[in-house]
């Protein structure tokens, strides 16, 4: 675990490193979703950045373009690095205690993800060779809004020490200002916070402060504690206190001797507002919340944290069996998340938590399709809070829609409190997409929880003026598509482009989904709903029906989904030319120099191939992950965990894996180089994501509820809850079964649950289990023809001889060779390709059809005798052991063909491969030919003669067995080779099978 010692639940460093020290500060940080410390030294030294943070109060400046537009957004909104209470000074007999001057005897600093404590020890030698201990141990409490409880105490163990302690509010700390990254650092031209009030007591204080120009105020206030135990025990300490500027520090001294200890406690708790909110008195607030929290003392808020933190772990522990590394990565990243999320309903998570001022605590779309189904499956109540929260700001998306001239409502790319701060509309407000992520995020949760009450109203209003602005938004074309122009998709290294596909898309499931929300909703609700957002029926009718015509790009060629109308026309980015040190290309190359390539900074495309998985096939997704893999340089944090889930569940095992250890360890390895402005919070939550999306295979397209399950090969279990149906539904995945089963509080008040494992559907009542195997079955063989049932392959080669001599070109065996297993039209593109020839489409199908007319005239000679030896005895095998047998092959002819075999009648199943997008080496015709049969496609083997069909098998996930014949070569990729059929029967298919994962 690189600098952190392995501890399943716990990050633990043991040494001290101030260059390090930024990050370490940021992964150490304790949050509530309301307020964040970050993890610097009470001492204030070494330290890279004091910062502590309310979630949702910032301070706002405008925005100085160079040149300004219409509509360009007003202001930044930056959150405050507020008043700091985690400082805690020392001085020993007269002199300042630094970590870094100290003779440091041992340092352990451990973030406890279970007490949700912040702990550190550290023993050292006094110049005086007196020994002393240090603990000092801090919370952000989830039970207590915006409150925080330290423990500090000193004991000596050998010698003794005059001692002075300073702690109190320290009003110094400032935001970090931007140097020359765009996502870090404020534009404050002022001091942001400007102080109204301080005031002290002997035992604390209270400080006010108020925004220069958001119209906010916030109120702190402290309560200290202090007490020396030891040989002869004393009564409480005395000690004074002082204001120092905008701070106050309370000063406790005693005179310690070995075995005694002084002991500080302090409670803090901020309160903040609009500013002149006659209905509030912030200060009174704050003054109750720390004498409460105080009066508690520090063990009872621990206690108090553990309850909130045991109930978290018993819903959201995923448990892997292999690795206590990743253990202890995952709980930590699921933490961070916990952690992070707003509570109240008006305030979401922001990209970096509460950890760091990067992104200057914005909300993105992070929150929605990262973070969301975290907390959707694991804790329904903040799923909803963080959703009301974009309710919240339905008013100000309303008014961003008027200003951007459209209808409905446009969420900000960036914001907090709603309205939008990007100053960069390319990358920002024309990611309109953000819209239906948000609809997407609402969908998925009234799915999973069935929260009635939220559909009717908060999801409901954010349905219409979402659908609404996607109906103005579009445009028909004169095709009779719905077409969006002008639009930016996630991927930011592309923007402001037509028909962006993971926009359309996911507006087309906004459409649908609101059409259906709206359409279900009970008579009164309508009709509120109706008197809130003037609804009519006709507009309704306008959703589907732009649903129903929503342009998708699609490129026949390739047979790829392009990521917009213009990617195919754009060049490809030279990659072999960008050296490691370039990237990110966003820091090293104008944005114009990136739009203009076929250059991705995350999945776009396959990330909606993943959103909507249903509505895409499985080799439309193997064929788009292949053709943008490549191109995505995974810039961004988002970019990892996607990738994973999409190579889990087109079969590259290796890669799920390897990018789910980018998105595991993204912050604890630092990867992007950046931890110290604040954690990567939708990277984190993507971990959760590549495990139970990717590894469980767990798909919620929709309601429906199925999975997939697939360990990593190093992994020997996987285990986790999730909220569905009124209960959870616990997942337990070995290597080889899962087990599903049902829990629910009150049984009698349940149904069952309907899941799918796989393409199976089953129920689960209440307290019921069902277990399934994941070991291969046989269940059907996909034969190809030329080559495997008969040998045609001679004759396809005859029929091209023929006319390709008759051309003038050259054609030879070996050029023979690539056109196995390939289509009459591919076949062709190949032979005139090796012939550097390029010919009209017209000139083409003539040729194509001229070598058919040949080669089916050639069949004429075909009887039952052609049928290749042990072919027969194989099919017969397989129709007593109830494995169907398919036709898998690429040539139209096969059906007669078959005939003239006096197969027709054992081949039941045969895929026509003129319904087929891509041919071998794609894997669509054996995907296909495993649909028709009903069976699951790691049940299948594939039996094939051509290099092409092997590829294809083995794109599928299959079993592939190659025909070489005599002599023939060698086919690369088989899990067996076989000169003929004859060497076959069931049973060897089925150790096949067995063998191999
Ligand atoms: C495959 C052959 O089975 O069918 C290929 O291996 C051939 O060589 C392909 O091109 C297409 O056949 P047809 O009969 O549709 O031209
Ligand atoms: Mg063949």
């Amino acid at each position: 675990m690189g600098a952190y010692e392995i501890d399943e639940w716990a990050l633990v460093k043991t040494s001290l490193d101030p260059e390090g020290i930024g990050s370490e500060e940021s992964l150490f940080t304790v949050a509530s979703g309301g307020l964040g410390l970050r993890g610097d030294h009470e001492e204030g030294d070494p330290s890279f950045h004091r910062g502590t943070y309310l979630n949702g109060f910032f301070e706002q400046e405008t925005i100085n373009y160079g040149e300004i537009a219409y509509g360009y957004a007003e202001n930044h909104q930056t959150m405050l690095n507020v008043p700091d209470a985690k400082l805690f000074r020392l001085e020993l007999d007269g002199h300042p205690f630094s970590l870094k001057l100290a003779r440091i005897d041992r340092y352990e600093r451990r973030l406890d993800f279970r007490s949700g404590e912040l702990v550190r020890m550290v023993t050292f030698t006094l110049a005086s060779g007196a020994v002393a201990e240090l603990e000092t141990r801090r919370l952000a409490s989830f039970a207590r809004p915006l409150v925080a409880s330290f423990r500090w105490s000193l004991r000596l163990t050998e010698g003794c020490a005059e001692v002075s302690v300073f702690t109190g509010i320290d009003g110094g700390p400032r935001n970090l200002t931007a140097a020359d990254d765009p996502r870090v650092g404020a534009k404050f031209s002022e001091r942001p916070l400007i102080p109204t009030r301080l005031e002290v007591a002997e035992d604390g204080g209270l400080v006010e402060a108020r925004t220069r120009r958001s119209g906010l105020a916030m109120a702190c206030a402290a309560r200290i504690r202090a007490w020396r135990t030891g040989v002869a025990r004393t009564e409480g300490e005395r000690g004074t206190t002082m204001k120092l500027g905008d701070s106050f520090f309370c000063v406790r001294r005693a005179s310690l001797s070995a075995g005694e200890e002084l002991v500080l406690e302090k409670a803090v708790a901020y309160r903040w507002g609009l500013a002149g909110d006659e209905g509030r008195d912030l200060a009174v607030e704050a003054v109750a919340a720390a004498d409460s929290a105080s009066e508690a003392g520090y063990s009872a808020l621990t206690a108090e944290q553990r309850r909130e933190l045991d109930s978290f772990w018993r819903d959201a522990d995923l448990f892997v069996d292999g690795s206590a590394e990743i253990r202890q990565a995952l709980r930590f990243n699921l933490f961070h998340v916990f952690q992070a999320a707003g509570r109240d309903g008006r305030t979401s998570l922001c990209a970096k938590g509460l950890t760091g001022e990067g992104y200057q605590g914005h909300y993105f779309w992070d929150t929605e399709i990262y973070a969301c189904p975290i907390f959707t499956y694991t804790r329904p109540d903040l799923a909803r809070s963080l959703l009301a929260y974009r309710h919240s700001i339905l008013d100000a998306a309303r008014e961003r829609a008027r200003v951007m001239s459209q209808r409905g409502a446009l969420f900000p790319w960036r914001t907090i409190d709603g309205r939008e701060t990007s100053a960069y509309y390319p990358a920002g407000t024309a990611q309109y997409h953000i819209d239906a992520d948000i609809a997407y995020a609402v969908q998925k949760y009234l799915a999973a929880s069935g929260d009635g009450a939220f559909a009717e109203k908060e999801a409901a209003e954010i349905a219409v003026e979402t659908a609404r602005l996607w109906a103005g938004l579009g445009r028909y074309g004169e095709d009779g598509l719905f077409r969006i122009h002008c639009v930016t998709g996630p991927d930011e290294y592309s923007a402001l482009v037509d028909d962006n596909a993971y926009t359309n898309l996911m507006a087309r499931n906004n459409l649908r989904w609101a059409a259906c929300l709206v359409d279900s909703l009970p008579q009164a609700a309508r009709e509120s709903l109706g008197s809130a957002v003037g609804l009519r029926d006709e507009e309704i009718e306008g959703w589907r029906r732009a649903a129903g015509a929503m342009a998708v790009p699609f490129d026949p060629v390739t047979g790829i989904h392009p990521q917009d109308d213009g990617f195919m026309n754009r060049p490809d980015w030279d990659f072999a030319g960008t050296p490691r040190e370039k990237y990110p290309l966003l820091l090293h190359f104008h944005p114009l120099v990136i739009y203009r390539h076929r250059v991705l900074k995350q999945p776009d495309l396959v990330l909606a191939e993943f959103l909507l998985s249903a509505e895409f096939s499985r080799a439309q997704k193997i064929r788009d992950f292949r053709f943008y893999e490549p191109r995505t340089t995974g810039d961004s944090s988002l970019s990892h965990c996607i990738q994973s889930v999409m190579a889990a569940e087109i079969g590259d095992h290796g890669k799920a894996y390897d990018y789910f250890l980018k998105t595991v360890r993204m912050d604890l390895d630092d990867v992007h180089g950046n931890a110290r402005d604040g954690l990567h919070l939708a990277a984190m939550a993507g971990s959760w994501i590549s495990a139970v999306y990717g590894f469980a295979g767990f798909r919620d397209y929709d309601g429906r509820f199925s999975f997939d399950p697939r360990l990593p090969d190093d992994w020997k279990g996987l285990s986790f809850r999730l909220a569905v149906g009124g209960g959870r539904l616990g997942v337990e995945l070995s290597r080889d079964e899962v087990r599903y089963s049902f829990e629910v509080d009150r049984k009698e008040t349940r149904g069952s649950l309907t899941l799918f494992h796989r393409d199976t559907e089953f129920s689960l009542a209440p307290g019921k289990h069902r277990v399934f195997s994941l070991k291969r079955q046989l269940r059907a063989v996909l034969f190809d023809l030329d080559g495997v049932i008969t040998d045609t392959a001679r004759l396809h080669y005859l029929a091209w001889k023929a006319e390709v001599d008759a051309l003038g070109l050259k054609f030879d065996e070996k050029l023979n060779e690539r056109l196995k297993g390939v289509s009459r039209e591919a076949s062709l593109g190949i032979i005139l390709e090796a012939n550097g020839l390029e010919m009209t489409a017209s000139e083409r199908i003539a040729i194509a059809r001229r070598k058919n007319e040949r080669y089916v005239a050639s069949l004429d000679v075909l009887t039952e005798r052609d049928v290749l030896s042990g072919v027969r005895e194989l099919l017969a095998g397989l129709r007593v052991h109830g494995v169907s047998a398919v036709l898998t092959s690429a040539s139209k002819n096969a059906p007669r063909i078959l005939e003239r075999l006096g197969l027709s009648k054992e081949f039941e199943l045969v895929v026509d491969p003129s319904s087929i997008v891509k041919g071998k080496p794609d894997p669509e015709l054996f995907l296909r030919g495993a649909e028709l049969a009903g069976a699951y496609r790691l049940d299948c083997v594939g039996i094939e003669d051509a290099q092409a069909g092997i590829d294809a098998i083995r794109a599928a996930g299959m079993a592939a067995v190659g025909v070489c014949g005599e002599g023939g070569p060698e086919l690369i990729g088989a899990h067996r080779s076989v000169k003929s059929l004859n060497e076959l029967t069931v049973e060897h298919l089925e150790r096949l099978l067995e063998s191999i994962r």
